[in-house]
């Protein structure tokens, strides 16, 4: 119970916290914004002043009217009401409009940097996350954004002057008593306001949780529709989502109660202090001590601060909302990403490199070593392979040269740089890698080849499809390289999508080449051939290749065998051959059933 009353007492200071960081954000960012947000302001304290004097003029006009003075009179008493009237009208929507355009550009601002850090979030948060819940994170900004902004600039801060406003006329137009009822009417309904809009959010967090639930799920279903029908699972599918959202109809009813109830609440403190106002000033009125114009005055300057009290509990309540909202966009602004540049970091400028690993380990848990002590060393441009066992822990290697994941033990040096010193962003662009499993984007073929080098020319790429042989599939398109790909490349074979990857990968030309199964999902000919290509342009370059076919790296200058995570043999192919050790019992086992596969053709 204690660590639950101290976890809402943490988040009711996290959305103050959050509502001075939206308003620093949107003070400190551009100065065009500031200017509209004085500018808004300054109207909003225009249309205040304008508001408490409406109260004054009906009092001058009904009291005019009541001793019916001279007919000029009367027009200008009538005149001047109706005139200032409308203009407290008229400045209701022109305020706003100096208020709109920071709404939208901080709503763009605000998406646009949590989207970038997103980006420089490290491996281990990207494969941990779930892509729905981030986008109904994301999709929060433009909604809640628009209620704290509107709510702190144009209702809570300028309703709260005119009723202080009013409090001090009444004041000093009809004594000390009405300004303290009003006063009092006031505490009572901001202090009954907070404690219930609090009792209120619970409920908007826990409908805001399970709303992150669904969306989660959602995504997830619909991006793995293929095995819902491989399984023909539709039922289950829709089973487990209409679950969550049953919950979600639930909570969002709840949530609707909660509210409903704050307003009959807030209703009920209004009804009570308007009712004891009119029994005073009516009173008053009776003993002549009051005219008629002044119960008018009293009144309306009762309900006119009634009136935005009353919106200004609906903005309360908004504002609370919106920022319960934003704490997960601010969790996750205030993530910070594994793996951080350090300071004074240079840039890896290398031709070819030489790649040393020395004594490294590492497991993606704690818990499980998946990489023991690995040492190896791959001189300059020389190719390495890498076979064993599947799950060995070959991917990992070439995650660690990325700097995906920071080594828990050893290190790992390109030409003598340890790669913890270097600009993540130099590292990266000096590898090029052809994954075990090909991401693409979905757009044109042609926009995700030049996703490795926007700058490469028409005969660059050109080159580059031939050496994938992927020329004749881009003749075969109708649209050519216009052809979309589909949501991760669905719309193409798992050959096509492979091919792809390698001539983007040629385009890049980096430094070091990787290649974990390139050719994997290729038939025998065309691994063949473009294995040829590879093995042409890895000459004189420094290369990994990571491959369960030995005869696929039989080129290779050193081959390194994987065991559990253990470095168990290294050496060229014919020394490995010659060691008789594992490679030369899997070298054998490869041969027997490549010998009767070619039997039984
Ligand atoms: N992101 C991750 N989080 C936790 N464990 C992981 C992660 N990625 C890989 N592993 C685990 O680490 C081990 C090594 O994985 P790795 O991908 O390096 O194997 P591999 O040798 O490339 O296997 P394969 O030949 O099947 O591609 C595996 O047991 C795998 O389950
Ligand atoms: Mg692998």
């Amino acid at each position: 119970m204690q660590s639950m009353a101290k976890k809402e007492n943490r988040e009711k200071k996290s959305a103050w916290h959050n509502l001075v960081r939206v308003l620093a954000f949107l003070w400190s960012d551009e100065p065009n914004l500031r200017i509209r947000l004085f500018i808004s302001f300054v109207f909003a304290l225009f249309s205040l002043l304008i508001n408490v004097s409406i109260p004054l003029f009906l009092k001058h006009a009904v009291d005019i009217l009541s001793v019916s003075s001279a007919k000029h009179m009367i027009l200008i008493a009538l005149g001047a009401y109706s005139f200032i009237w409308s203009l407290s009208m008229i400045m209701i929507p022109i305020r706003e409009l100096f208020v709109f355009r920071v709404i939208f550009y901080g709503s763009r601002v605000f998406v646009g940097t949590l989207f970038r850090h997103l980006h420089t979030l490290s491996q281990r948060f990207h494969v941990e996350k779930s892509t729905g819940a981030i986008l109904n994170i994301i999709e929060r900004v433009p909604r809640a954004l628009p209620d704290i902004v509107w709510g702190v600039f144009l209702m809570i801060v300028p309703v709260l002057l005119e009723i202080l406003v009013s409090i001090g006329i009444l004041w000093w137009m009809y004594g000390f008593v009405y300004g303290l009822l009003l006063f009092v009417m006031l505490i009572v309904y901001i202090v009954f306001s907070y404690y219930a809009i609090e009792w209120s959010i619970v409920s908007q967090r826990k409908y805001n949780e399970i709303r992150k639930k669904t969306s989660s799920r959602i995504v997830d279903s619909l991006l793995n529709f293929e095995t819902v029908k491989y399984f023909a699972n539709h039922d289950f599918e829709f089973e487990s989502c209409n679950q969550l959202l049953k919950a979600e109809e639930v909570a969002g009813t709840e949530r609707y109660i909660r509210s409903e109830l704050v307003n009959v609440g807030q209703g009920i403190v209004v009804g009570i202090g308007f009712t004891i106002f009119n029994i005073i000033s009516g009173y008053a009125v009776y003993h002549h001590t009051h005219t008629i114009g002044d119960f008018i005055a009293i009144n309306s300057y009762v309900l006119q601060c009634m009136l935005p009290l009353g919106s200004f509990g609906y903005v309360f309540r908004r504002l609370r909302e919106s920022l319960a909202d934003l704490e997960h966009v601010f969790d996750l602004l205030d993530q910070k990403s594994e793996i951080v540049d350090v300071p004074f970091a240079i840039d890896l400028w290398v031709d070819t490199p030489t790649i040393e690993f020395n004594h490294v380990s590492f497991g993606y848990d704690k818990r499980r070593v998946v990489l023991d002590d690995i040492s190896f060393f791959v001189p300059a441009g020389k190719t390495v392979a890498f076979v064993g066992a599947t799950g060995s822990g070959k991917s990992t290697i070439v995650k660690l040269l990325f700097r995906f994941y920071d080594v828990q033990a050893g290190s790992i040096k390109i030409s003598g740089h340890d790669i913890r010193f270097v600009t993540q962003k130099s590292l990266q662009k000096s590898i090029g890698i052809v994954p075990q499993e090909t991401a693409l984007f979905n757009t044109t073929l042609y926009n995700n080849l030049m996703y490795a080098r926007p700058t490469a020319t028409m005969d660059e790429v050109n080159d580059a499809i031939a050496k994938a042989h992927l020329k004749d599939f881009i003749e075969k398109q109708p649209d050519g390289y216009a052809t979309m790909i589909g949501e991760r490349g669905l719309k193409i074979s798992g050959g096509e999508k492979q091919r792809i990857s390698i001539a983007r990968v040629l385009l890049k030309e980096p430094a070091i080449y990787v290649f974990d199964e390139a050719t994997s999902a290729l038939d025998t000919k065309t691994e063949k051939q473009i294995q040829k290509n590879l093995e042409e342009l890895s000459i004189g370059k420094t290369t990994l290749i990571i491959a369960h076919r030995l005869s696929t790296v039989t080129h290779a200058d050193i081959i390194i065998v994987f065991d559990k995570g253990k470095i168990v043999e290294q050496g060229s192919h014919e020394e490995l051959l010659i060691k008789d050790g594992m490679y030369a019992r899997l070298w054998n086992q490869q041969n027997k059933i490549r010998k009767k596969e070619l039997k039984d053709i």
